[in-house]
């Protein structure tokens, strides 16, 4: 069975209540519920930290641990070479996620300090963004193509 983890950042643990149109209006909790039944034959976990050193901490623990990580570092996205540093340490895949597209909003959301040390980007589907990223994980090819 495939282990993947969902990590999110700083204010994602008021979805449902933040900024709803933005955002939405479910809260991850309940999210996780449908997630997890659209993908029974794969294990999905989740942390949530408003604090930068236990995202990496998690992703320190997450490695080999899971065939893939999907994060949303919320705010730290923009500003965290801790993060960037601490995805290019692990051998754990990491996918960059957002609900919302940044490149449609303020410019200081226009930059992710963690993309390139990411396996890939997904971002501006709402919370189907999350979906996306296991889909991602579920048919990588390892082999180069
Ligand atoms: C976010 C976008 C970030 O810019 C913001 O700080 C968040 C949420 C998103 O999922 O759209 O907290 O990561």
């Amino acid at each position: 069975m495939k282990k993947i983890l969902i990590i999110n950042g700083p204010n994602l643990n008021l979805l449902g209540k933040r900024e709803p149109d933005l955002y939405g209006n479910l809260s991850f909790e309940a999210y996780l519920e449908i997630l997890q039944s659209q993908y029974p034959t794969c294990e999905i976990s989740y942390f949530q930290s408003n604090t930068e050193g236990e995202l990496i901490n998690k992703l320190h623990e997450a490695d080999l641990e899971y065939q893939g990580v999907a994060l949303n570092a919320g705010a730290y996205t923009h500003t965290s070479v801790a993060l960037y540093d601490a995805i290019l340490a692990i051998e754990t895949p990491v996918i960059e996620v957002h609900i919302s597209n940044v490149h449609t909003r303020e410019t200081f959301r226009q930059v992710s300090r963690i993309a390139a040390a990411c396996m890939g980007v997904i971002l501006g589907f709402g919370l189907d963004s999350y979906r996306l990223a296991v889909e991602a994980f579920l048919n990588r090819r390892t082999d180069p193509c």
